[in-house]
C-alpha cells in the first residue's frame, strides 16, 4: 500500500547551480549558415541568441561545473552524494553513462550514478526520482544534473531545427526536508506513439552508425515543428494542472512558473492555461534557446540569483520533450 505523502520523508532542493558556455551565437550569425533571418527566429520562437560549447567542452564538463555550484550552495562535499542522476539527450558516448564520468570528475566516490533519457523533461523526472530515493530512505543526498550539448546532435544545415537549440547545464542538490519547505508534488507522463515527431532516427542499435547513416544525416535531430508545437502546449498544460492539483496549491499561490524554454509562444500558452500571469513566469529563451533538459534547472538557478525567488517561494516547474515525455513539480524553496 502506498503510504500517504505526509507520512513519507519529504525531499527539498537545498542548492542549485548552472553552467553556460562563453560563446554567444546570435541569430544574425546563423543567417550566414542557413537561409533564415533574425526576424523569423525572434517572431516564431522568441530566441535572440544561444550559447554554444567549444569542441573541448563535453556534456560531462558542463554537468560537473553546474553540479559544483549546486554543491557549494548546499554546503556538501563530493563524498556526501549518495545518488547522482544525469538527465541528458547528448551523452558524451553511449557506453558507459555520462553520469559515471561526472561522478569521476567530482570525486563522488560513494554515489550510485546513472543517466536518464527523457529529453527536455529530464529535470522534473530527475526530481521525481530523487524524491523517491529519499522517500524510500535509499539516499540522504541526491544530485540531479541536466546537461546538454545540443550543438553536437543538431543538423547545422537544417534551418527548421538548428536555430532553436543551445548548450548548457543546470543542477540541484536534493536532501530530506526538515520543515514545510520541499518538493510538494511531482508529475511525469509519456506518449511513445509520437516518438517519430522528434527524434534521431539512426545511429543507435536498430540502425547502427555507418557511412549511409552519416551521408543521410539521419543520426541528427529531426523534428516535425508544428506537430511538436501542438503536443507541447497540450502536455505542458496537463503537467502544470496536475502538479498544482497534486500539491493542493492554487495557481494564484505560485510565486514563479519556471517552464521549459523551447518557444515563447508555448510558454505563454502554458501560463495562460495554468492561470499564471506572465509577470510571474521566468523567461530566458531569448538568451539561451532550447537547451533541452538543462533549461528548467538553469532558469531556476538564475531566478534564485536575480532574486525572483528566495527561501519559502512557491515555484511551479513544467517541461515537455521528445518521447514524448512531460513532467512538472511544485516546490517550496
Ligand atoms: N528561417 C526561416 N524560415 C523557416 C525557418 C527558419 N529557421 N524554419 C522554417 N522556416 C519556414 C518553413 O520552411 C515554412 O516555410 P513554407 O511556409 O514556405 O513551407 C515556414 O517557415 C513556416 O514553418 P512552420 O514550421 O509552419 O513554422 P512554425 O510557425 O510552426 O514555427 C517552430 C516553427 C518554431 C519550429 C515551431 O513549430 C515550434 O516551436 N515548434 C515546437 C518546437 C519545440 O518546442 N521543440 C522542442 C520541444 S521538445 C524539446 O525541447 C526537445
Amino acid at each position: 500500500m502506498i503510504r500517504p505523502r505526509n507520512e513519507r520523508p519529504r525531499a527539498r532542493i537545498t542548492g542549485t547551480g548552472r553552467y553556460s558556455p562563453e560563446r554567444v551565437v546570435t541569430n544574425t550569425e546563423l543567417e550566414s549558415l542557413v537561409d533564415t533571418s533574425d526576424e523569423w527566429i525572434r517572431t516564431r520562437t522568441g530566441i535572440r541568441e544561444r550559447r554554444i560549447a567549444d569542441d573541448d567542452t563535453s556534456t560531462a564538463d558542463m554537468g560537473a561545473a553546474a553540479a559544483r555550484e549546486a554543491m557549494g550552495r548546499a554546503g556538501i562535499e563530493p563524498e556526501d552524494i549518495d545518488v547522482l542522476i544525469l538527465s541528458t539527450a547528448t551523452p558524451d558516448r553511449l557506453l558507459p553513462s555520462t553520469a559515471c564520468d561526472i561522478q569521476a570528475s567530482l570525486g563522488a566516490k560513494n554515489a550510485a550514478a546513472y543517466d536518464i533519457t527523457t529529453a527536455c523533461s529530464g529535470f522534473p523526472y530527475g526530481l521525481a526520482l530523487a524524491e523517491g530515493h529519499i522517500a524510500a530512505d535509499q539516499a540522504k543526498t541526491v544530485l540531479v544534473i541536466s546537461a546538454e550539448k545540443m550543438s553536437a546532435i543538431i543538423d547545422w544545415s537544417d534551418r527548421s531545427t538548428c536555430v532553436l537549440f543551445g548548450d548548457g547545464a543546470g543542477a540541484a542538490v536534493v536532501q530530506p526536508a526538515e520543515d514545510e519547505r520541499g518538493i510538494l508534488s511531482t508529475f511525469t507522463k509519456s506518449d511513445g506513439t509520437l516518438a517519430e515527431l522528434l527524434w534521431r532516427p539512426a545511429g543507435g542499435a536498430s540502425i547502427p552508425l555507418d557511412i549511409a547513416v552519416l551521408d543521410s544525416r539521419s543520426h541528427l535531430v529531426q523534428m516535425a515543428g508544428p506537430e511538436v508545437f501542438k503536443a507541447a502546449v497540450r502536455s505542458m498544460c496537463e503537467a502544470a494542472g496536475s502538479a498544482l492539483e497534486r500539491a493542493g496549491v492554487a495557481a494564484e499561490e505560485i510565486d514563479l512558473l519556471v517552464p521549459h524554454q523551447a518557444n515563447i509562444r508555448i510558454i505563454e500558452s502554458t501560463a495562460k492555461y495554468a492561470g499564471i500571469p506572465m509577470e510571474k513566469v521566468y523567461v530566458n529563451v531569448d538568451r539561451y534557446g532550447n537547451m533541452s533538459s538543462a533549461t528548467v534547472p538553469l532558469a531556476l538557478d538564475e531566478a534564485r540569483e536575480t532574486g525572483r525567488v528566495g527561501p519559502g517561494s512557491l515555484v511551479l516547474l513544467v517541461a515537455f520533450g521528445a518521447g514524448f515525455t512531460w513532467g512538472s513539480a511544485v516546490v517550496r524553496l
